[in-house]
């Protein structure tokens, strides 16, 4: 796991865009969370469209999960937010935007065609993830499998909290959603997991300190060959080696980048 330390939330959000750029330009199949934590990102990724830096014409996305029981149009459904916040504003082809059916009545089947669906085209290259202040990623609550697959989870009432700032009130948050698994997660081929502020650094560090645990579904990145977790100093703060992750990017190869390959032309 490599983990980039920046000052501030704008900071990590420019490093984010920095590493998704580099996949975006090899028309990856990108991995998209919603929340708070990722859309300074997603307004850098379209600040550079719009100055023609960077193209989603050949780009791919799935969602990570969507709560079960909204209609693709209602605004809190991820379906909704993600278009709103960013794929609306960028060159991806709208059809290309996937996200587990959540209106369907039959959720376990919707769940098994989501998963089907990842794998035929070909995985995802690229996924950003956020971590809820009970270190879950996509909606795996603690205590679920660490070898889960997309299925329906329960959210836990930490998360209904945390989440009703988007509703009118705690009663509207639905108590269910459909989630890519931590098995499905851990099958993309890059993660890049983002958190700021001062509410999630208990999460980041059990995430990157603490034991590998079901109690912490983040920490299942610990498993996987190419994790990269950027954080800001408030995130940060409860990290016991904080300083060997600076020195550590500090003496990072110049040919080496974020995913851990070779940047093509350096040598
Ligand atoms: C959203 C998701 C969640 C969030 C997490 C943090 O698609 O999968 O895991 O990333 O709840 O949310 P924010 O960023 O709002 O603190």
């Amino acid at each position: 796991m490599e983990i980039l330390i920046r000052p501030t939330p704008e900071e990590v959000a420019v490093t984010a865009a920095d590493i998704l750029s580099a996949h975006i330009k090899r028309g990856a199949v990108l991995g998209l969370a919603t929340g708070s934590t990722p859309l300074a990102t997603y307004r850098q990724l379209i600040a550079r469209h719009r100055a023609g830096e960077l193209s989603f014409a050949g780009c791919r996305a799935f969602l990570l999960d969507e709560y079960v029981g909204l209609a693709p149009e209602h605004e809190q459904s991820y379906h909704y937010t993600i278009r709103n916040e960013f794929t609306a504003h960028i060159d991806i082809d709208d059809a290309a935007v996937h996200s587990p059916d959540g209106a369907d009545p039959r959720p376990w089947e919707a769940a098994e065609r989501y998963e089907r669906a990842i794998i035929d085209a070909g995985g995802v290259d690229v996924q950003l993830l956020g971590i809820g202040t009970n270190g879950h990623i996509g909606f795996n609550e603690p205590a679920g499998s660490l070898n889960s697959t997309t299925h329906m989870e329960t959210l836990h009432q930490q998360t209904v909290v945390d989440n009703s700032r988007f509703f009118d009130s705690e009663d509207e948050v639905p108590t269910h959603a459909l989630t890519q698994g931590l098995a499905t997660i851990r099958r993309a081929r890059h993660l890049v997991l983002l958190a700021t502020g001062l509410g999630k650094a208990e999460a980041v560090a059990k995430l990157a300190e603490g034991p590998l645990s079901a109690s912490c579904p983040a920490s299942s990145l610990q498993l996987h060959p190419q994790a990269t977790v950027v954080v800001d100093e408030e995130a940060a703060s409860h990290l016991v080696e904080k300083e060997y992750y600076r020195y550590i990017e500090a003496h990072r190869p110049a040919w080496q980048g974020y995913d851990g390959q070779p940047i093509e032309g350096v040598l």
